[in-house]
C-alpha cells in the first residue's frame, strides 16, 4: 500500500526511482508518480493506472540527479491523475510525496489554510500548502517542514523536495514505513528494502516523529525539538535474486512452489546443534507463563492463527483466543492477569496489527511478533520477535508465509509444550520434514490442479468451501485466496453451520470444495457433502490419504493431522491460481488489494 522511494546522489534520478517504485509495485497502488530536480526546476510526472503508464509520460530528456517517487493506494480521493503523488505547492516550491492518512487535515484545511487552491482531494496536499505557508512567513524549509509535522495528527511517511535548495530530500516519519539507505555519494529513501536494493543495501531504521535531512553524503536523523540522533545502518539480508520472478510466469506460483524449501529452512533455523529444536529462553518463559495467549492478525495471518490456536491448545494445553486486528482494538475482550499476545503478520508493517500492539504495550502486556520482516515495525515494537525465514513474498495473495507461519507456530506449541513437561505428541523435525515431501508432491500436480480449478470455478459466480475443525480453518483460507485473485464470490464455512441458513445459496451446479483429513469429523463433514449434493451443488473433495473414498476428486498425501493445513492449503493456492487465470486476471496484483496495508 503506497510506497515511497528517493534518490539523491550523481546517476539518473528518474531510472532509479521508477525501478524501484517498479520493486514496491507488489505493495498494490492504483496511480503513481515522480518528482525530479535538475540544474533548474522540478519536473513532476504522474498517471493513474501501472508504472508502465507512468513510464509513458517521464520525459527522457529530462536530466536530474534528485528526485522522489510514489504509489498511490486510494484513500481520500478517487485514483486519478490529480490525486496521484507528488502534490505541490501553489507556487510550486515544494513538491511532497506521502503514505498514511492525516486524520485532521479537515481541521487543518480550515484553520490555517482558509483562501488557498487544493487541486486535489487528498489530505496530502495540506501537508504540502503548510509548508509553504510556514516557509513564506518566512521560516527556513527544515523549520517549515517542523512546524507542519508538530501540526500533523496520523500516520506519514513523507519525502519533500524544495525547489530552492537542490542539495536535500527531506524526510519524516509517523507510523508509517519509511527508511534511509546509504551509500557512497549518494543517498536513497525507501518505503521498503527491496525497492532501493538495485543501488543499496544499507540501510538506516527511521523512528516514529523523526525528521530526516538528506543529502549526498549525508544522512542527519533529528527529533522534532531538533536533536540530533546517531544510528548506524544494518545491511538488508536480501538477495536480489529472491524478488525476481525468474522463469516464473507469476510471482505467486514461484512462491507456492518455494513452500517445501520454506519449511525445510524454518526446520534448519529453530534446530540447535544437537538438532532439537528451540526457542529463545524469553519467549518460551512468557509463552508458558501466560495464563491467555491472544493472537491477533488481519487477513491470511488471521487464518494461520486460527490453526496456531489448535497448534498450542492441543500441544502446549496453552488457551488462546483469536482475534481479528481491527475488531479487537474497539472490542477488547475483559483480559486475564498475564496475558501473552502474539501478533501475526508476514509484512509486519500492518497498521490494524499495530494499532492493537501500542494499545496493549500500554497496558502493560507482553507481546511477541512472528513476522517475515525483521526489522519491521511490529517487530521492533514488540518485546519479542520469531522470523518465518520465508524469503520476500511479492504476490499479494498470500502463499508461502501462510504455511510459514504454521510452521514457526507449530515449532513454538512444540518447543512449549516439551518445557511444561507436557507429552511429545509427535516428533516434529521428522513431521515436518514428511510434510515438505508431500508439499513437493502437490507442486507437482499442477496439471491436475489446472483441471479441477476449469472443471469447478472458471465459470462460477460463487463457491464454498467447507470443513470441520482445522479443515474448517483451511478453508477460510481457500476461499479467501479464490475471492482475492479470481474475484469468484468465494465463503469458507463450518461444515456443520451451512445448513443453518447459507445453503439456501446453493443452486444446481454450485461448487463446493470440502476438505477433509480428520478421522474424527470424517464422517459427518461428507455428511455435509451429501446435504449440499442433494439440492444440486457440485462437490469437490480433498480428503488425505487413508481417509479417502472413491467419491473424493483429490487425495493429498498423508501427513500429522495436526499438521494437515500446511499441506492441504496447497492445492486450494493452486486452484486459486489457476481459477484467476482462467478468467485473465492480474495474478500477482489483484485490484483493490494491497500487500502491506499500512492504514487502518
Ligand atoms: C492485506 C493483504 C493480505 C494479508 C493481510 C495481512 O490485506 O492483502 O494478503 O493477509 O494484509 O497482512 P500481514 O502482512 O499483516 O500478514
Amino acid at each position: 500500500m503506497c510506497g515511497i522511494v528517493g534518490y539523491i546522489g550523481n546517476q539518473d534520478a528518474k531510472e532509479i526511482l521508477l525501478k524501484g517504485l517498479e520493486k514496491l509495485e507488489y505493495r498494490g497502488y492504483d496511480s503513481a508518480g515522480i518528482a525530479v530536480r535538475d540544474n533548474s526546476q522540478v519536473h513532476v510526472f504522474k498517471a493513474k493506472g501501472r508504472i508502465a503508464d507512468l513510464r509513458a509520460v517521464v520525459d527522457a530528456s529530462v536530466s536530474a540527479n534528485t528526485g522522489i517517487g510514489h504509489t498511490r493506494w486510494a484513500t481520500h480521493g478517487v485514483p486519478s491523475h490529480d490525486n496521484a503523488h507528488p502534490h505541490q505547492s501553489t507556487a510550486g516550491r515544494f513538491t511532497l510525496v506521502h503514505n498514511g492518512v492525516i486524520e485532521n487535515y479537515s481541521i487543518l484545511k480550515r484553520e490555517y489554510l482558509e483562501g488557498t487552491a487544493f487541486v486535489s482531494e487528498t489530505d496530502t496536499e495540506v501537508i504540502v500548502q503548510l509548508i509553504e505557508k510556514f516557509a513564506n512567513e518566512g521560516m527556513e524549509t527544515e523549520e517549515a517542514f517542523r512546524q507542519t509535522l508538530k501540526l500533523l495528527k496520523g500516520s506519514y511517511a513523507l519525502a519533500l523536495l524544495d525547489e530552492q535548495n537542490d542539495e536535500t530530500i527531506f524526510v519524516a516519519k509517523n507510523k508509517s514505513p519509511l527508511l534511509v539507505g546509504t551509500g557512497s555519494d549518494f543517498n536513497v529513501v525507501a518505503s521498503d528494502a527491496m525497492a532501493m536494493l538495485q543501488v543499496t543495501d544499507q540501510y538506516v531504521e527511521l523512528m516514529d516523529k523523526e525528521m530526516v535531512i538528506v543529502t549526498k553524503n549525508d544522512v542527519t536523523i533529528k527529533t522534532l525539538d531538533g536533536t540530533v540522533v546517531e544510528r548506524s545502518p544494518y545491511k538488508a539480508e536480501l538477495d536480489a535474486s529472491d524478488i525476481e520472478k525468474g522463469t516464473y510466469p507469476h510471482y505467486m506460483l514461484k512462491e507456492i512452489d518455494e513452500q517445501p524449501l520454506v519449511i525445510r529452512k524454518i526446520i534448519q533455523k529453530y534446530q540447535d546443534e544437537q538438532g532439537s529444536l528451540q526457542i529463545d529462553q524469553n519467549i518460551l518463559d512468557a509463552v508458558t507463563s501466560s495464563d491467555r495467549v491472544y493472537i491477533i492478525a488481519c487477513g491470511t495471518s488471521y487464518h494461520a492463527g486460527l490453526v496456531g490456536k489448535q497448534l498450542l491448545e492441543q500441544m502446549a494445553k496453552i488457551p488462546v483466543e483469536v482475534h481479528v486486528a481491527s475488531e479487537f482494538g474497539y472490542n477488547m475482550p475483559l483480559l486475564p492477569e498475564k496475558p501473552l499476545f502474539i501478533f501475526i503478520s508476514q509484512s509486519g508493517e500492518t497498521a490494524d496489527s499495530r494499532a492493537v500492539l501500542v494499545a496493549v504495550k500500554e497496558l502493560g502486556h507482553k507481546a511477541l511478533t512472528i513476522t517475515n520482516v525483521q526489522g519491521s515495525t511490529l517487530s521492533r515494537e514488540a518485546d519479542y520477535t520469531l522470523l518465518l525465514h520465508a524469503g520476500p513474498e511479492i504476490a499479494v495473495a498470500s502463499t508461502k508465509a501462510y504455511t510459514a507461519q504454521i510452521a514457526v507456530l507449530s515449532i513454538l506449541a512444540h518447543v512449549a509444550a516439551a518445557s511444561k513437561g507436557e507429552a511429545e505428541s509427535m516428533n516434529l523435525v521428522k513431521e515436518l520434514g514428511i510434510v515438505a515431501n508431500a508439499m513437493e508432491v502437490l507442486c507437482d500436480s499442477k496439471e491436475e490442479m489446472d483441471y479441477i480449478a476449469r472443471e469447478y470455478l472458471s465459470f462460477t459466480r460463487n463457491a464454498f468451501f467447507i470443513g470441520r475443525g482445522i479443515d474448517y480453518y483451511v478453508g477460510l483460507e481457500g476461499a479467501l485466496k479464490l475471492k482475492e485473485i479470481s474475484y469468484i464470490q468465494a465463503e469458507g464455512f463450518a461444515g456443520g453451520e451451512l445448513k443453518h441458513g447459507t445453503i439456501a445459496l446453493i443452486e444446481e451446479g454450485t461448487p463446493v470444495v470440502a476438505i477433509a483429513t480428520q478421522e474424527n469429523v470424517n464422517l459427518s463433514i461428507r455428511g455435509n457433502v451429501k446435504e449440499v449434493a442433494a439440492r444440486g451443488a457440485n462437490p469437490c473433495i480433498i480428503s488425505m490419504k487413508g481417509l479417502d473414498t472413491d467419491e473424493d476428486r483429490f487425495v493429498i498425501p498423508a501427513v500429522h493431522d495436526l499438521l494437515s493445513p500446511l499441506v492441504s492449503v496447497v492445492p486450494l493456492q493452486l486452484i486459486a491460481y489457476y481459477a484467476a487465470l482462467h478468467r485473465d486476471c492480474d495474478v500477482d496484483k489483484p485490484r483493490n488489494l494491497a500487500k502491506s496495508v499500512t492504514v487502518e
